[in-house]
């Protein structure tokens, strides 16, 4: 309670992504990796693994992004760092652990960015009632990227978004909330795939809900998106009995693809 208050305090984020709550996440994501280390050691395992098969297909040298960095929890930054002639970190915000780690590499660079571009005329519409905002993905100035990661960011996108939505204008219609949300999980992976030349992305595509090993519920995580079957696939028991429910346990299924990049996500 004390460590996460005092990174809550002292973690540099900007003001926008303090106020929509992404800091708040992401101390707390940090916290339940700490409680959940043994649960998620699999998932992470199966990321790092995955990111690693991954940059080995894209060719030598280059410039790499990395969306999503967040805690670097689920990302092999020293393998990355010395394949890839540049490393570009981008997330809402960079903690100092990350900051720290990525000191140690002179070819990494952090970017602390919106990587859907929606939430500050999302900030602005709101107030007044103007339409939500359509996402506008930024431009990234210099080389092509050689290989773009996006790293278990795509279901998120639409979340605390949405959560503002909610607080600040409940009574915009269901169907409007659902466009906006299913437009960002869109442009996101257009993005991603104009940015580089292989377009790598893993994220989860479903939750469940489980009590002694039976499924009660299960929800796709994808907002509509329809990619290819996935690459690679595994289970992130992301919330065992009691973290989120004294008896139900969360699981998430994760797709990952090599290159959504190419006609055939091979
Ligand atoms: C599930 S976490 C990813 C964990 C991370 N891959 C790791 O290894 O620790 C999702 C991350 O996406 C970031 N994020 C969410 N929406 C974003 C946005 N619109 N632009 C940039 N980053 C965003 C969050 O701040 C968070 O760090």
């Amino acid at each position: 309670m004390l460590r996460e208050a005092f990174e809550y305090l002292t973690t540099p984020c900007p003001p926008l992504a303090r106020r929509y709550g992404y800091l708040a996440e992401m101390v707390a994501l940090g916290a339940r990796h700490r409680r959940q280390r043994r649960a998620w050691a699999p998932h992470v395992e199966a990321c790092r693994r995955f990111v690693l098969e991954a940059a080995e297909r894209a060719p030598r040298g280059g410039r790499a992004l990395v969306a999503g960095s967040g805690l670097l929890i689920e990302v092999p930054l020293p393998a990355l760092a010395e394949r890839f002639g540049e490393v570009l970190l981008i997330d809402m915000l960079h903690s100092r652990s990350v900051r720290q780690q990525a000191r140690r590499h002179p070819n990494v660079r952090l970017l602390t960015l919106d990587v859907t571009g929606a939430l500050a005329p999302l900030d602005a519409a709101l107030p007044d009632g103007s339409p939500l905002p359509s996402p506008s993905p930024p431009e990234l100035p210099g080389e092509r990227f050689a290989f773009a990661l996006s790293c278990n960011l795509l279901s998120q996108l639409p979340l605390l978004p949405l959560d503002a939505i909610d607080r600040k204008a409940p009574n915009r219609p269901e169907a409007e909330r659902e466009r906006f949300a299913q437009a960002l999980a869109r442009s996101h992976r257009t993005w991603l795939s104009s940015v580089a030349e292989q377009a790598t992305l893993f994220t989860d595509t479903e939750s469940l809900w489980l009590e002694g090993g039976a499924i009660l519920e299960r929800e796709d995580s994808l907002w509509g998106l329809d990619l290819p079957p996935p690459d690679r696939g595994w289970d992130w028991d992301i919330a065992p009995a009691p973290e989120e429910d004294r008896r139900r346990s969360l699981r998430h299924r994760v797709g990952a693809w090599f290159n959504l990049a190419a006609p055939t996500g091979t």
